[in-house]
Parts: structure tokens; sequence; C-alpha cells
């Protein structure tokens, strides 16, 4: 019997693509060469599936290249790489990997907005470079999680979950700005307060970003917003690059306009601009949010459940479009 062809288009678990080769004929990346557009392209003919990352670009020309295509599943919760209307103009099932990652990306963040409040990344290095010769009473001095103000951008699984583990575990305030305000049952326990952006940015000590890249939400934070935010304040991105403009906050930390950040996405990242990584207010992270081994693993195989099922007439656990599906199952 003729097995289905997929792609795998990055190098994942090996276990994960034993598990697709049990239902498909699957090309996969071991090397985990970065396809380019056309490359991507070549490697999808006669594929009815591709497993992809947030690094593969799923748009209309591609999808219009390749109508055999039924399904992309991204290892990632995010999509802004897949063009949504697209895949779902054309029939196209789009997944992502929702849920498995909210508990890992939370703690990163609460990690990342501690070592840039608390200056790790900065003074460890000092230590490296054998600067340290005696204790000093200001030395590193940072600000206070503990009792402070925690202002969150984006509102959903992963920003509450950040949310949690301010209020319950360090006594902070929080306060909030979300397209859509939480119902009071989901406030409460957090003591979470819905604010306008303008006083999320006047009010918060430590502001975290955990909203989707949209064309909506491109440079959400830039000049302005930073002008308007505490000079002692820092700034935590998780969500995506893009969302900061990675130029204006560059400035805004050499001016100390506010008072350091912690980046974990950027702008045309993996490369980074260049004045970030000049500056000693800012610690720097690959985009290792939901990095934990489990959860990689726990991302690998939701993408995997999906294809399969969407390809073998089961009930993907996690669309984006589920239109698609009630479409199908109305033809
Ligand atoms: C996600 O899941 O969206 C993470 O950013 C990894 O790409």
């Amino acid at each position: 019997m003729k097995l289905p062809k997929i792609l795998v288009a990055r190098a994942v678990f090996p276990e994960t693509v034993a598990r697709l080769r049990t239902h498909f004929e699957v090309e996969d990346n071991p090397s985990d060469t970065v396809f380019d557009a056309a490359e991507l392209s070549r490697r999808l003919q006669g594929k009815v599936g591709a497993f992809t990352t947030g690094s593969e670009r799923i748009d209309a020309a591609l999808l219009d290249a390749h109508p055999q295509l039924r399904v992309v599943a991204n290892m990632a919760v995010g999509y802004n790489n897949f063009d949504i209307p697209a895949c779902t103009a054309r029939g196209v099932l789009a997944t992502n990997t929702p849920d498995v990652l909210t508990e890992t990306t939370a703690d990163f963040g609460f990690a990342l907005m501690m070592a840039t409040a608390r200056r790790m990344a900065e003074s460890e290095a000092f230590l490296r470079r054998g600067e340290w010769t005696k204790w000093t009473y200001d030395m590193f001095t940072g600000s206070d999680v503990h009792g402070s103000t925690l202002g969150i951008l984006g509102m959903g699984r992963i920003g509450q979950g950040v949310a949690r583990r301010g209020a319950l575990g360090f006594g902070m305030r929080v306060i909030y700005h979300n397209r859509s305000r939480l119902l009071p049952e989901q406030e409460a326990p957090i003591g979470a307060r819905y604010v306008d952006k303008a006083t999320l940015l006047r009010e918060a000590d430590h502001l975290v970003l955990v909203l989707p890249y949209s064309a909506s939400s491109h440079h959400a934070i830039g000049a302005a917003e930073l002008a308007a935010m505490k000079p002692t304040a820092t700034l935590t991105n998780i969500a995506r690059g893009g969302i900061v403009d990675d130029a204006a906050l560059a400035q805004a930390l050499r001016e100390r306009r506010i008072a350091a950040a912690g980046l974990d996405v950027f702008e045309g990242e993996p490369r980074v601009h260049p004045d970030l990584l000049t500056l000693p207010n800012v610690v720097l992270t690959p985009h290792i949010a939901s990095a934990s081994v489990a959860t990689r693993r726990a991302m690998a195989e939701l993408a995997a459940d999906n294809l399969i099922a969407a390809l073998t007439g089961g009930v993907p656990p996690t669309p984006i479009n589920p239109e698609v599906l009630a479409q199908k199952g109305a033809a």
C-alpha cells in the first residue's frame, strides 16, 4: 500500500519521526537545514502534509504551488508564519501546539523577568571577566520583583501563567491589557486588574509581553511606548520579534529611559540588532522559552498527532482553522 507523503521540514526527535513513518512516507531533514522559500517548495512536491516550525513560511504562493497539500502542522503555539486565511480558502488544515507549553513558557518568562530585574547576566559576565575584587554596597543593585507591579500585555494562557506566578508566588500586583477582558472568576484568584494600554505602560514596574504577533501588534512597543514607561521599569519579551521596535528599545536602554530588558525573541531573528549586543542592561536568549526537554517532546508529539489525525480520518486535537474540518465533514 502506498503511504501518503509528508515533509518534516526541520530536525526533530527521532522518535517522533519514527512514529510518523508508521503512517507516512516521510522526507525528513536530520541535518536541520533551514530551507528558503524555493527549497521548501521543492521539498513539498507531492507531499500532502508538512511538519513545520516557526521558521517555515506557509503563504498563498506556496499553497498555490502545492494544491495537493492538505495539512500544515506547526510545532509551535504561535503561527504568524502561516497565512491562515490563505490556508482556509484552499481547504488546508493548519494546526499548532497550544497548552502543552504554557507552564514551561510562563516559567521562562518569569525567570527572564527576574534575571533582568536583578541583573543576573550582567553580573555573571562581570564575575567571569575576573573583575570581582570586593563586595560593594551598590554592586549590581537592581529592582525588586516581589511586591512590585507586574504588567502583562497579552493575557492568554501564557500571560495568565506569568501572572499567577507573580501574584501567588511573589505578592505582585497584577495589571494587564488584552484584546478582551478576562472573566471575573479568572481575574479574582490573582487579583488581576484590567487597564488600558496607557495605564499599563505608566504603572508597570515589570512589563511582560505575551501577545501574538500580527499586523496590529507590529511595534506595539516603540519609542512612544518606551517613553511612557517608568525609568526604573523592565521590559520582557517572550512573545515574538517585531512586537518590539528593537532599534527604539536599544536607544531607550542606552539612554536609560527604562532600566533593563529581557528578550527571548527578536525582529528578524536569528539576527539580533547589533546595538542590543553591546548593551549591558539587556538579557538576551535565543528563543528558548518553551525549551524544556519534556515540553519540546510534547510539542513534537502534538504536531505529529495533528498530522496523523488529519491525514488518517481522525480528529486533529488542536486545529487553528477548524472550519476546514467542518467544510470537509459537510462535503
Ligand atoms: C511557540 O511555540 O510559538 C514558540 O515561540 C516556539 O516557536
